[in-house]
């Protein structure tokens, strides 16, 4: 029912003719030509054959905005609609229209209320200009009045949608970049001809953190989910296509560096990202315009400091899955296969293990059938990251967004975090339970630390050994079932 071809239908019947020998090609120019031109050399592949080769693509079939409406099976499962298909679902029901019959742009927001304290939406537009000495976006539209069905359909108005940290998500996206207003020329410029979309993202400052990185990105593919499985009533087609995947580009809005996470954003964009400050009119010319959820709304942030148990999360799980895929690894050798490994996340700045080479040695003499590494994941690049993330069994660290590397294990793997003594943070055990792995806690004791202040954000940690070797231990033990 997927507008994607199923996988199985690409590898089992015709597929495997074109991807076997372009895998072999990929390979061979793996080998002649630096990482990001191979990363882009297989991406080709995606881009043609609308197929990555993780079989998950999970996303429920697109409904008509109105039809959505009767589709909520368990209105009062809270899980689902934060981590499952009917958090997508309910955006779709609220599509609505925000510009004027006077208009001759679109302006369509979705939006759900995740909790009781926001209503979190995004926006499509179009078609798009840019006004070039300010570097403004310019939308021929009015925002309507809200008429009574828009309120009784608890649909927000323009002016009520909220702030997020970090100055970012639509409000601030508009107050800064968007002019919505009457544009005169406007009209002559036929809205049917709006190709492709610009993906305009604001990011947050803290851009080198993993955690928030895979929150904001992962938010700017739920928000592309979502028109993915919504018809636009006035085409009959889905808002967002696979096709449109190639005739899209990011819109970096903010002027941070790239940072290690910059090609990432790029997930669901065919074309080279680009800096809103070095385009030209053309670049924009008649353009959609997407302004996605922040990241900060991501249903990932929910509940950090309460066991949600909520299972296994579709979207997560999709998420990881098109993550690996866009870093190639689809590695399908599992534990069984080979000998399990286990990596211990060497933290080289604030919150790390003391004693961890004393810890990790004697580790090693205890279970020499477990092949063992400590890593400093910060020296690397976010692909040999998750290269050996994806390569890992059993992911050991003290609390912190090295953690994240947890979405990028293997299916059925073990997470193990050690908390500073009196940290009660749930995130990462419901993240955990998101992707199916087990998760094994323990808490730091209360210990002198060299040169801690009383911070648990920045102290080091320290764990007694039999403390340490008993959860590890576990966490070996759980890997034989
Ligand atoms: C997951 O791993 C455990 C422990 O090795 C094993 O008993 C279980 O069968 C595995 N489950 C799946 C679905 O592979």
């Amino acid at each position: 029912m997927s507008w994607f071809p199923t996988p199985v239908r690409l590898s089992r019947h015709c597929g495997r003719l074109v991807v076997v020998p372009l895998l072999v090609l990929g390979l061979v120019v793996y080998l002649l030509v630096p990482t990001t031109r191979i990363e882009n050399a297989l991406r080709q592949l995606y881009l043609e054959h609308g197929q990555y080769r993780h079989p998950q693509e999970t996303l429920p079939p697109p409904v008509t905005p109105s039809a959505a409406s009767g589709t909520l099976a368990k209105p009062a499962d809270i899980c689902a609609l934060r981590f499952g298909n009917d958090y997508l679902r309910s955006f779709s029901r609220t599509a609505t229209r925000y510009c004027d019959a006077g208009s001759s742009a679109d302006l369509t927001c979705f939006s759900h209320k995740l909790d009781d304290k926001k209503t979190d939406s995004f926006c499509l537009g179009g078609p798009a200009s840019l006004e070039t000495t300010q570097k403004r976006i310019e939308l021929d539209c009015t925002i309507r009045d809200w008429a009574e069905d828009d309120f009784s359909r608890n649909v927000p108005q323009f002016r009520d949608f909220p702030l997020y940290w970090y100055n970012t998500g639509p409000r601030a996206i508009f107050n800064q970049h968007i002019k919505l207003q009457r544009i005169a020329q406007a009209a002559t410029t036929p809205s049917a001809d709006a190709k492709g979309f610009s993906l305009l993202v604001q990011r947050e400052d803290n851009h080198q953190n993993l955690w928030h990185s895979m929150m904001e990105i992962m938010s700017l593919t739920l928000s592309l989910d979502v028109l993915r499985t919504t018809i636009n009533t006035k085409t009959g087609k889905p808002f967002f296509t696979h096709d449109d995947i190639k005739q899209s580009r990011v819109v970096f809005l903010d002027k941070l560096p790239n940072g290690p996470y910059f090609d990432l954003w790029s997930i669901f964009a065919g074309k080279l990202p680009m800096r809103i400050q070095d385009m030209s009119a053309m670049d924009l010319a008649t353009t959609n315009i997407l302004v996605p959820l922040p990241g900060s709304s991501n249903p990932f942030w929910q509940g950090d400091w309460l066991d949600l148990h909520c299972g296994e999360s579709t979207l997560l799980k999709l998420f990881s899955n098109r993550v690996l895929d866009f870093y190639n690894e689809f590695d399908t050798t599992t534990a069984v296969q080979r000998p399990p490994t286990l990596t211990l996340i060497d933290r080289k700045e604030k919150r790390r293990l003391l004693n961890k080479e004393l810890y990790f040695e004697a580790l090693q003499k205890k279970h020499p059938e477990v092949n063992m590494r400590m890593v400093d994941y910060a020296a690397l690049s976010l692909s040999e990251q998750i290269h050996i993330s994806h390569t890992t069994d059993i992911l050991i660290g003290v609390h912190g967004a090295g953690l994240t590397h947890g979405i990028f294990l293997p299916p059925n793997s073990t997470l193990v975090e050690i908390q500073p003594p009196s940290l009660k943070h749930k995130g990462f055990h419901n993240m955990a339970e998101a992707l199916g792995h087990r998760y094994f806690t323990c808490h730091g004791s209360e210990h002198e630390i060299p040169q801690g202040n009383g911070d648990w954000q920045h102290d080091d940690v320290f764990l007694e050994e039999t403390a340490f070797m008993e959860i590890m231990d576990k966490a070996i033990a759980s890997m034989a079932g």
